[in-house]
């Protein structure tokens, strides 16, 4: 149990204060949120805990504290879905002392009410697609119902807009504009986890983006399973003309957005990279193997010679723009020649990061269908293969930076090298010392020397 400061309780003696601490206790209303998976997911856990505060409930720091204890949770891959169940396994004896458990997001959508079963003291399962509901849900839960589902069937199209998000990140400003995904890429769980697509209007978008602003924020990043297939119901503004919109409101040093699908990404999203300084210098576009037969299995809709003419636009464009993606290797059947395609694309893109998974079957996707072909054991190897040449890769990326001057945007202090870490407008982490004492506030810019370079990072001095 919390220790509680009794500092502000009327001067009484012991027994009563006593007293009312124990009333104080038992209609206090707390709640513990643990969030896995995506920035999408960090930030839907960021409404709901605006949510839940504006019902009158207070977070705390862990479960013992807790009267609710909620997961966050993410099913992209089978050990995301494990560690959710473990999880709710280390801590299911609280049950017993009255605390009440939930399961939101991805792996509350999949399982639906077989979380009921396998975890008998959860009372509330709910995907996003029904979080404008959670006020509602949160009155029943408090009446004492047990067993409570808010679970999207696909259909609805309606968006969680809510004016009371309670912004966890110091120096950055997550947006919604696009929810769901329709591409059902046939490895993929999230167009079964997160409904079907829709777009947010691009009007509130940039009243949101001006609210950040006027709460101190300068870092946008606009979020979607698929930012660039955003269609406005307003039928205002195309991606990149929301892009560019977001860029210009007053305030604003540095946009961000993720994640953009080849097979929508468009030349104007460059253009706008190119003509406005605050967009940032980077664009993640996950490829997923580099291989044409593998991407016709995955149902990607792009061949390797589509994806790699999107990347000659990057790469023309008049700033550098920093490029990351995200593969899978040992999807089923992938054969070593696929493998090596791969690897090729690799080397010709020379990306500055690289996201690499082992395929995992997943409920519900078609892929499950297709035999899961190739042993562990290899999918390990092929990864490792990839990882130690996307690293090489990046040590001779990173290195060209050395001697530059970069503005950099504080994020915290690095520990344990006793420097301040944050991160260049092209998304790379930069640790820097300063001759100021004090370390800077997360959120500030400091104009930083390149005086060393590793494979995931720069070091540097501020100048
Ligand atoms: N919407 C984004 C990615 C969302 S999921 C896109 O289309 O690119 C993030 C990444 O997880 C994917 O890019 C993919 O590389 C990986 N991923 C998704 N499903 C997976 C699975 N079943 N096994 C392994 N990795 C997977
Ligand atoms: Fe998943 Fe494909 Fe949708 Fe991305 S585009 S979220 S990989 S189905
Ligand atoms: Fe995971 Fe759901 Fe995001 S499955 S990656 S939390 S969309």
């Amino acid at each position: 149990m919390a220790v509680r400061d009794t500092s502000d309780l009327p001067d009484a003696n012991i027994e009563s204060e006593a007293k009312y601490t124990g009333l104080a206790m038992a209609t206090e209303k707390t709640f513990y949120l643990e969030t896995f998976g995506c920035q999408m997911n960090a930030h839907d856990s960021e409404k709901v805990i605006g949510t839940l505060q504006q019902q009158g409930y207070r977070q705390v720091e862990s479960e013992g504290e807790a009267g609710l204890i909620l997961y966050n949770t993410c099913s992209i891959r089978d050990k995301a879905e494990q560690k959710v169940f473990n999880r709710l396994n280390d801590y299911k004896k609280l049950h017993k002392s009255g605390k009440r458990f939930g399961v939101l997001g991805c792996v509350a959508q999949q399982e639906g009410e077989k979380i009921f079963e396998r975890a008998p003291y959860v009372s509330l399962v709910s995907g996003s697609a029904s979080y404008r509901k959670l006020p509602e849900m949160l009155v029943r839960l408090e009446a004492g119902e047990s067993r409570i589902t808010g679970l999207d069937d696909r259909q609805t199209d309606e968006t969680f807009e809510t004016e009371f998000t309670a912004r966890q990140n110091p120096y950055r400003g997550y947006i919604t504009i696009i929810e769901g995904c329709d591409k059902f890429c046939s490895y993929c769980v999230v167009p079964y986890t997160r409904g079907k697509e829709r777009s947010r209007g691009s009007s509130s978008v940039l009243a949101e983006a001006r609210r950040i602003v006027d709460q101190g924020y300068t870092e946008i990043q606009l979020l979607g399973q698929n930012v660039n297939s955003y269609r406005d119901p307003e039928g205002k503004s195309s991606f990149a003309e929301l892009l560019a919109a977001v860029g210009q409101v007053h305030g604003i040093r540095r946009v961000r957005f993720t994640t953009s699908h080849p097979r929508d990404f468009t030349r104007d999203i460059v253009e706008v990279i190119d003509a406005i300084p605050t967009l940032c210098d980077h664009i993640h576009l996950p490829v997923q193997s580099g291989s044409n037969r593998v991407l016709k299995m995955m149902a990607r809709e792009y061949t390797r010679e589509w994806y790699l003419e999107r990347i000659g636009w990057m790469k023309a464009a008049r700033r550098q723009i920093s490029l990351s993606t995200d593969i899978i290797v040992g999807f089923p059947g992938e054969s070593e020649d696929d493998f090596i395609s791969t690897m090729d694309l690799l080397a010709e893109v020379q990306y500055d990061c690289v996201f690499g998974f082992k395929y995992s079957a997943r409920p519900n996707t078609p892929a499950l269908t297709m035999i899961d072909s190739i042993p562990d054991s290899e999918k390990a190897k092929r990864l490792q293969v990839l990882l130690d040449r996307q690293r090489e890769i990046q040590r001779i990326n990173y290195s060209k930076q050395i001697g530059e001057i970069i503005e950099v945007m504080v994020e915290g202090l690095n520990p344990a090298r006793e420097q301040i870490a944050g991160r260049s407008s092209q998304n790379k982490p930069v640790n820097f010392s300063s001759p100021v004492l004090i370390a800077p506030a997360p959120g500030s810019y400091a104009k930083v020397k390149i005086t060393a370079a590793f494979p995931n990072s720069l070091v540097g001095e501020a100048i």
